[in-house]
């Protein structure tokens, strides 16, 4: 699919597969969650542009490689997108974080703001916006439209699930803005889930109901 990018490295396979049975408990949850998000971070920066800067080595000098640009922004999509920023804050520690409060109204299935802050100068910043599931996709796009009025060009969507159905809405309202996700399951169901999916991601992180 065109944007769309499978992140289908074994290890990130094998914990997704641990992390959707029924059983395994909120802890390992969020322990699995924690790696798996350092992980999808390490695929989502793949392709960041490099520059380079004179340094001394104990031997020598030598021109090493090192990111361009202003530090990166993750963007979490709270509550559930704190779950993936803390692994990769693990592996980005200088990253600038936005948090982006939506919560999803369970009749509706519509996002519904109570929060927005997000760093300054977000147009010369690569902003990677991060909610484990892509349901609908209807707080993806409003949270990409949100950082986009802020200023926001440059952007990358990254989830653990997709749906079929989350991944062309969001696709339609966001044709710039690629979609990095583990894996795309087959739909979802009259409550807004993604089936096989793994529940809701929120209540297994934090264990409530
Ligand atoms: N949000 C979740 O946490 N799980 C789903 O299956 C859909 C939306």
């Amino acid at each position: 699919m065109d944007g769309v990018i499978i992140i289908d490295h074994p290890l990130v396979q094998h914990k997704l597969t641990i992390m959707r049975k029924k059983e395994t408990s909120t802890a390992g949850f969020r322990r699995l969650l924690r790696e798996i998000s350092t992980l999808l971070c390490y695929e989502v920066t793949r392709n960041l542009e490099m520059t380079s800067e004179r340094i001394e080595t104990p031997l020598t000098t030598m021109d090493a490689p090192v990111l361009e640009g202003k530090k990166l922004v993750f963007a979490s999509i709270l509550r559930a997108g704190n779950g993936l920023l803390e692994g990769m804050l693990d592996l980005v520690p200088a990253a600038r974080v936005a948090h982006v409060g939506l919560y999803r109204d369970e009749t509706t299935l519509e996002p519904v703001e109570y929060y927005f802050k997000a760093p300054e100068q977000l147009g010369n910043r690569l902003v990677i916006v991060v909610d484990p599931m892509l349901a609908t996709a209807n707080s993806a796009i409003l949270a990409v439209e949100r950082l986009k009025q802020q200023g926001a060009s440059n952007i990358r969507f990254l989830c653990l699930l997709a749906a079929p159905e989350g991944v062309q809405n969001f696709r339609s309202a966001h044709p710039d803005v690629p979609v990095y996700t583990a894996a795309i399951d087959s739909h979802l169901n009259d409550l807004g889930y993604i089936v096989p999916g793994l529940g809701d991601a929120g209540d297994r992180m934090y264990g409530t109901k």
